[in-house]
């Protein structure tokens, strides 16, 4: 199949590109490379997988071309500014990518005939501050901030889309994902932020108390929701969660035994605008498309401090050998002297 997957190179994206890949379908890549990088396609060269990529903006006319060019079946939709704070102080430049730019990467696929978009929505943010817990996908949507309005806007725009143009889709509504790639913000990221402080040994700052709830979820698990969504029988918006809260301060825990890490957090005030708690009941996708999380918290974490262990090791050997290569150069000029 020939699936192109928006925001490709970004942390989700490139996963997802390469289990595409490696399940054997054509796969091109749309991104700006705004947050994302093409360092995290860099192990499908290898593998002779390397995707098409295209780098422009989702909001641009050029998107055009792109689907002309590349004719694909399945959109996987990522793109997106994901940072809540952006889209607070600048409603303005989020709405251009999430609302213009998703509207463009709509109006193409009903043009060329994709066969199914399945779009990276956010269980975070469109339910607001929860009413019951763990969240169904039929509680009432209150985004409490501009991106979470872009990503609900987003839904309707495709659920009038398959009313109007037989677009078919499927909206993921993604709980906090974290794993290897991650670069994100302090919210989203905290698995990857807390990581990559306590293996440079530096301090983790935990915003309020730490007993907030999220619903934590390791990225091959969502690479699988989104595969799923191209099941015929995939439609609508799907929770895609654990159905169990963890604190920030388990998180906490949990990477500091992993770690080795021996300080404490430092606890500075909770952050305005922010949920108390939320996880998500991802019984319908299990019930309608047979998704589950396979991997455990223990068994994410560890893959995740593996992951940035490796990195940081790579970058002080060559930050090393940089260093030895500057003391030779410096020694050579003065033997020549
Ligand atoms: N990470 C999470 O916990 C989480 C939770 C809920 C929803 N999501 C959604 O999943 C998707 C992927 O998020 P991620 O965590 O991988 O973030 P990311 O920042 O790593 O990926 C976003 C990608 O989109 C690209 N991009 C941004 N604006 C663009 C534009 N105008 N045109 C073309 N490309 C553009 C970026 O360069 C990047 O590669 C996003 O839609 C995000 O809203 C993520």
């Amino acid at each position: 199949m020939r699936c192109l997957v928006t925001g490709g190179s970004g942390f989700i994206g490139s996963h997802l590109v390469e289990a595409l890949a490696a399940a054997g379908h054509q796969v091109g890549v749309v991104d700006n490379l705004s947050t994302g990088s093409l360092d995290n396609l860099a192990g499908l060269a290898a593998g002779g997988r390397y995707p098409a990529v295209y780098q422009t903006d989702i909001a641009h006319p050029r998107l055009a071309e792109v689907f002309d060019d590349f004719r694909p079946e399945a959109v996987f939709h990522l793109a997106a500014q994901v940072d809540v704070r952006v889209s607070v102080d600048q409603p303005g430049v989020d709405a251009k990518t999430n609302i213009l730019g998703s509207v463009n990467v709509l109006e193409n696929s009903a043009r060329t005939g994709v066969g199914k978009v399945v779009f990276a929505s956010s269980g975070g943010a469109v339910y607001g501050e929860p009413r019951h817990l763990p969240v169904t996908e039929d509680h009432p949507r209150a985004p409490m901030s501009p991106y979470g309005l872009t990503k609900y806007a987003v839904e309707h725009y495709l659920r009038i889309f398959a009313e109007t143009k037989g677009l078919k889709y499927a909206a993921m509504r993604l709980a906090n994902i974290y794993g290897p790639r991650q670069e994100g913000g302090e919210q989203n990221g905290v698995v990857t932020i807390f990581t990559r402080a306590m293996l440079s040994g530096r301090q983790c700052r935990i915003f309020g108390d730490g007993e907030q709830l999220r619903d934590y979820v390791y990225v091959s698990d969502i690479v699988a929701a989104f595969v799923a969504g191209l099941d015929p029988r995939a439609r609508g918006a799907y929770n895609v969660g654990t159905g169990v809260g963890t604190s920030v301060n388990q998180v906490f825990a949990e990477l500091a035994r992993a770690t080795g890490y021996a300080a404490p957090a430092v606890y500075t005030d909770p952050r305005a605008g922010e949920v108390r708690d939320i996880y998500l009941s991802a019984g319908r996708i299990e019930r309608e498309l047979g998704w589950r999380p396979a991997v455990s918290f223990a068994e994410g974490v560890r893959r995740t401090v593996d992951f940035y262990s490796a990195k940081l090791s790579e970058a002080a050997r060559q930050a090393a050998a940089g260093k030895q290569a500057a003391a030779a150069k410096q020694a050579a000029a003065h033997d020549a002297r």
